[in-house]
């Protein structure tokens, strides 16, 4: 394993400063996928814990899509055992406790649903969570919660540029302790909380957006994030409640 030696190196003695949490902490210069990682370590280690890397060379996105992951990045994984019948609650639990990481390193984003983190318009982070199930009875066993943030300072592909933002200005070993606490102080935190705290940093709603139901094109405003994680949009037919898809914004400016 080797690092680059720019001032702004991932260290772990650095990160440990950030963080009160000791989960065990794996740094890697390179990589194919942090969540891949920790699903190949949790065969072995039954306890949570984190991966990091400066680069990925397979990094995975929702719907089996790519994530653009370039050297100096951060793609990071923490894998926790986990509480059946609570998915949807892990999903928002990441997007509150990435949003407010960022915050605390200086940067404000916000939530489009479901996960993603948006400033100006633009996408500053993604997340992918994944499931370990039993083999015995598919239960859920743990989760593995692969977040990644555009900080890299190489451009973006061309099909990227308009859509993504890059967050500059950002203590990598700083973002990395905050967000090892943020996950673990939302994962503990009750449901009502957790959803408040979505809400509040939601970017969608009261906004107008386009989406797919049903196989039509439709268009609405959002009215809330209900208390099952679902988008409920209005719109002149009545209310649509969304559980998951693509939205896009109408009008973004
Ligand atoms: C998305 O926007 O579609 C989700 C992107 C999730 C990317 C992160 S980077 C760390 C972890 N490892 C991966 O391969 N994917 C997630």
């Amino acid at each position: 394993m080797h690092f680059c030696y720019n001032k702004n190196m991932l260290e772990l003695n650095k990160i440990d400063h950030w963080r009160s949490n000791r989960l065990p902490f794996f740094l890697k210069a390179e990589t194919g996928s942090t969540n891949v990682d920790c699903r190949v370590y949790a065969e072995e280690y039954d306890g949570d814990f984190i991966f990091l890397a400066e680069k990925q060379n397979a990094g995975r996105g929702r719907r089996g899509r790519d994530f653009y992951s370039p050297d100096h990045g951060f793609y990071f994984s923490m894998c926790v055992n986990a509480v059946s019948g609570k998915e949807i609650l892990y999903t928002l639990v990441c997007a509150v406790a990435a949003a407010e990481a960022l915050e605390g390193c200086g940067q404000k984003t916000e939530i489009k649903w479901v996960n993603d983190l948006y400033q100006n318009g633009k996408k500053a982070a993604g997340i992918l969570c994944e499931a370990i199930r039993s083999n015995e009875d598919f239960t859920l066993k743990k989760v593995i919660i692969g977040i990644g943030i555009n900080v890299s300072e190489d451009p973006f592909p061309e099909e990227l540029k308009d859509k993504a933002v890059r967050l500059g200005g950002i203590d990598r070993n700083q973002l990395a302790g905050l967000l090892s606490d943020a996950l673990l102080k939302w994962l503990g935190a009750p449901e009502e909380e957790v959803l408040r705290e979505y809400r509040h940093r939601s970017f969608l709603i009261g906004r107008e957006v386009l989406y797919e139901i049903n196989g039509r094109e439709k268009s609405g405003r959002v009215t809330d994030i209900n208390e099952k994680g679902n988008l409920v949009v209005l719109t002149e037919e009545g209310e649509d409640v969304l559980a998951s898809g693509e939205i896009s914004l109408k009008n973004w400016k």
